[in-house]
């Protein structure tokens, strides 16, 4: 079982929107939830309406916006018990001090307040009202029912308001309230992946990149590696459940969510930077990175002046990391790569015995439309010859397709048996 945590999928909100200046917010709220990926429908209050209209909204969400009640043609369409029922979650935003107290009190007399007490989802309120209002007695005593009905309330904050007095009652910001509620579905979907995930309860670390090998203190050695694969395999990982440190070269991507990254520049701090992770405890080694082969014999101290028409530089030899971790005691499951330009399975299953690995990934970097830096990739699996696996051909997909696929093909080896061929 794997979960997607870049983007929540198929998840419904409902966005409640009640009379007070702060609904112009919600517009820009409801844009950001749909670029997060959720299937929003707006209900609006008759109040909310007076500040800006159902047609924004219809616009922003991509659905016909919720109003009434006892309105025949929006029953036939998706009356309010449906609606109540297709809700993953409602968020009242802003929430009015008069639908504070009507939820408090159990009314239902408009569509808001009877979806209120229809759906099972969790209802989140973001009150926003005047600081006076806010702090009155009767508001604090309905918040304080609803805490206890199992609402949640995201607080107000402090700043200037719209009537000119400052204090307590500003709705936070649309960007904050659309994080907070990613953030939720996030950690839900987390806790599933940790107990059910296909790498549930591992600690999987990953290289990816190029490295970058320095001549003077200003030039260096490196390739042509972005580590999107490497970056690609690290959220599928914690997609999967896995806790994932990924070591990574200079690249310019963004860390994928839950990732654990260290930055290292050379070879040698991989290989180092590895070696503790190992001794941390990692049940799966991922080598994708793009390791020079070959490092500056003597590092100038100085910018190395220009002079004569050649300049020799003298190279040695880098460490192989996936090869070194492989022959450790401890050694974790063993993944490597092989960008290979002729006679590609030949050289991979090579590389697979040579480097005492339990599965490699090849792919045939020759060909322009896969590889280094296109976002997609084909690749052939092959396992080491004690899991009695055959090998796995990954048709050309995107590199979060083939990530996935690999994720699956190194839960198989760990969960495979290889007394059982033999009883067949
Ligand atoms: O030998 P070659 O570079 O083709 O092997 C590729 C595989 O070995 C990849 O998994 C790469 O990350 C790993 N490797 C390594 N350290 C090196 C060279 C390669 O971990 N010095």
């Amino acid at each position: 079982m794997s979960f997607d945590l870049s983007v929540i999928p198929n998840k419904n909100i409902i966005v409640g929107i009640t009379g007070g200046i702060a609904a112009y917010k919600s517009a820009i709220l409801v844009r950001r939830l749909k670029d997060a990926g959720f299937n929003v429908r707006v209900v609006m209050t008759e109040g909310a309406q007076a500040f800006i209209t159902p047609l924004t909204f219809q616009a922003l969400s991509g659905n016909p916006v919720h109003t009434q009640l006892l309105d025949p043609e929006a029953e036939a369409g998706m009356g309010h018990i449906e609606l109540a029922r297709w809700a993953d979650l409602v968020l009242i935003a802003p929430a009015s001090c008069d639908t504070l107290a009507k939820f408090a009190a159990g009314l239902a007399d408009d569509l808001l307040s009877t979806l209120y007490l229809a759906t099972s989802a969790p209802v989140w309120v973001a009150p926003a009202m005047n600081q006076q209002m806010w702090a009155a007695k009767a508001t604090q005593r309905n918040l304080a029912t609803l805490v206890d009905d199992g609402v949640h309330v995201i607080m107000p904050e402090s700043g200037s308001q719209a009537c000119g007095d400052v204090g307590l009652g500003r709705m936070p910001e649309p960007e904050e309230l659309a994080r907070q509620v990613t953030d939720y579905f996030h950690k839900a979907q987390r806790a599933i992946a940790e107990k059910f995930g296909l790498l549930a309860s591992k600690h999987v670390v990953i290289t990816a990149g190029p490295t970058r090998e320095a001549i003077d203190p200003v030039r260096y050695i490196s390739n042509h590696s972005t580590g999107k694969m490497g970056f690609a395999l690290a959220a599928a990982c914690y997609a999967a459940g896995a806790k994932v440190t990924l070591i990574a070269g200079p690249v310019s991507l963004d860390t994928p969510n839950g990732v654990h990254r260290i930055n290292v520049s050379s070879a040698v701090q991989m290989l180092d930077t590895s070696m503790q992770l190992l001794d941390e405890g990692c049940d799966v080694f991922i080598a994708t990175a793009a390791v020079a082969d070959y490092r500056v014999a003597e590092v100038a101290e100085h910018k190395i002046k220009k002079s004569g028409d050649e300049l020799d530089i003298a190279l040695i030899k880098n460490p192989d990391i996936v090869a070194t971790i492989a022959q450790q005691d401890k050694r974790p499951f063993m993944v490597g790569f092989a960008a290979e330009t002729r006679n590609v399975e030949e050289y991979a299953a090579g590389k697979l015995v040579a480097k005492k690995l339990d599965m490699i990934a090849c792919n045939d970097v020759s060909r322009a439309d896969i590889g280094f830096a296109s976002d997609e990739n084909a690749m052939t699996v092959f396992f080491a010859e004690s899991y009695h696996l055959p090998k796995r051909d990954l048709e050309k997909a995107s590199k979060q397709e083939i990530a996935q696929q690999l994720v699956e093909a190194i839960h198989d080896a760990l969960h495979h048996d290889p007394a059982q061929d033999e009883a067949f």
